[in-house]
């Protein structure tokens, strides 16, 4: 019986590997710069602390969470998200009572949503998101915004839109859902069964509702940018203020509500642009979440964050035809002539290991020909050739496979000379 992935994952081949690592080391040293700390966080958490902050109004905790008994009798769930676990981890911590404020996080690991896959959703896909807890200054929302589109364009992609909203504080929200009550209540019987249930509940996310998109009342509802009161106002004011100053271009979108309940103030998303991209557009999601804190039992703090994938990353690099600059090859492959000699290379190449140096040799008892191809396929920039006569008088041949010069070395020289030589100092 042959087993098969399951649906909605997949395997990371090396081909591939080496473009998420090159992406995750760009992401990291962003970080740093910005001055983010990694945090990482359990993969499964209680399943009651996303029903509590994700909302259980939303499609992600209705359908998408992957929750299980555990043998405990506990309710348990893979986490679809990383918000909900930093914030639980900032209370359990008290880290509201760090000198360091806002406290400024970075995570980088899988969440697990039960979507239905197709091109750019994943059911286990990994984030790369950043929350900062603490502080309620517009500046720091520029900041995220900011760093979240230095990931992007560092990485060379042009064809991407960043599209804001503002989602008002609590009084904004509660005068724009009464609006969206009397503006959906006479014909909500025309929407899905979802929606139905919406209305009462929580009726910003009919406005999220992937089945009833294209109704016409859809079109019509008002806009939360109406309904938002003065100080949220200023806000919102703030936060493009600052992005037009940082020279981001931005365009403001009054429909962007996100698919999560804990959000107020300012909502964002990142879009690509690219032709072909497919139907799925956002790169990246985040905006401000000033209740969560308290609502998962820590003291009123403000906070604002952004998560995107590395799926959807490398898929618009793909779309936008951008080849990262990554170096595949090794530095040198070691071929042995004669048994003496492959003896010989098994502490010469750990040796050079131990020097920094990557290396490879034959384990396949290959001809002499074919080690020199499998040198080729794995790019070595060098080859060291041990034979039974370079053996006898202790010393090696060093070929640069660029040039075709061959240098003869002393084998007690040969890691002093293959250092230099890869760090370019010959
Ligand atoms: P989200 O919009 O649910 O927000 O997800 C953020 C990003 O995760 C999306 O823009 C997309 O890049 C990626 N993503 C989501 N679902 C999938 C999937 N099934 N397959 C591949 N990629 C996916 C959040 O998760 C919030 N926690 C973001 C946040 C952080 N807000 C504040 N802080």
């Amino acid at each position: 019986m042959a087993f098969q992935i399951p649906r909605g994952t997949q395997d990371i081949l090396p081909s591939e590997s080496s473009k998420w690592q090159y992406v995750e080391q760009i992401a990291r040293e962003l970080c740093r710069r910005y001055n983010y700390k990694e945090i990482r966080t359990p993969i499964f958490e209680h399943t009651e602390l996303f029903l509590r902050s994700v909302g259980d109004t939303t499609d992600i905790v209705q359908k998408e969470m992957y929750t299980f008994t555990d043998r405990g009798g506990r309710s348990i769930t893979l986490r679809p998200e990383g918000t909900a676990a930093v914030v639980r981890s900032f209370v359990e911590n008290k880290m509201y009572g760090d000198p360091n404020q806002p406290v400024k996080l970075y995570y980088l690991g899988p969440m697990f949503r039960y979507e239905r896959p197709q091109s750019g959703r994943f059911r286990q896909f990994v984030q790369f998101g950043v929350e900062a807890i603490g502080s309620n200054d517009p500046a720091i929302d520029a900041e995220v915004i900011a760093l979240a589109m230095d990931l992007y364009r560092s990485l060379g992609l042009k064809k991407i839109k960043l599209v804001i909203n503002s989602l008002g504080d609590i009084s904004s929200r509660k005068a724009h859902r009464e609006a969206l009550i009397a503006h959906f209540k006479g014909r909500i019987h025309e929407f899905c069964e979802d929606c139905q249930v919406r209305l009462e509940n929580n009726p910003l996310r009919i406005l999220d509702c992937k089945k009833d998109r294209e109704h016409e009342l859809m079109k019509t509802a008002p806009s939360i940018l109406d309904y938002l009161n003065e100080e949220s106002r200023a806000y919102f004011e703030q936060v493009k203020s600052y992005l037009n100053k940082l020279g981001i271009p931005f365009e403001v979108d009054p429909r962007l509500v996100r698919g999560l309940d804990y959000y107020n103030h300012t909502a964002f998303e990142i879009m690509s642009e690219a032709e072909g991209f497919g139907a799925i557009t956002t790169l990246c999601g985040g905006g401000r979440y000033n209740g969560l804190v308290q609502e998962i039992g820590g003291p009123e703090t403000p906070g604002v964050g952004f998560a995107l994938s590395i799926e959807r990353l490398l898929a618009a690099l793909a779309a936008e035809g951008i080849a990262l600059p990554i170096e595949e090859g090794i530095d040198c492959y070691v071929v042995a002539l004669g048994e003496e000699a492959k003896k010989e290379a098994v502490p010469l190449v750990y040796a050079l290991r131990n020097e920094g140096i990557s290396v490879e040799k034959d384990y396949q008892d290959r001809k002499v020909k074919a080690q020199f191809k499998a040198a080729d396929r794995l790019q070595a920039k060098y080859v060291i050739i041990v034979g039974e006569d370079e053996l006898a008088r202790n010393v090696a041949n060093v070929k640069n496979m660029q040039t075709g010069e061959q240098v003869e070395v002393a084998l007690s020289e040969l890691t002093t000379y293959m250092k230099k030589v890869c760090k370019g100092e010959y």
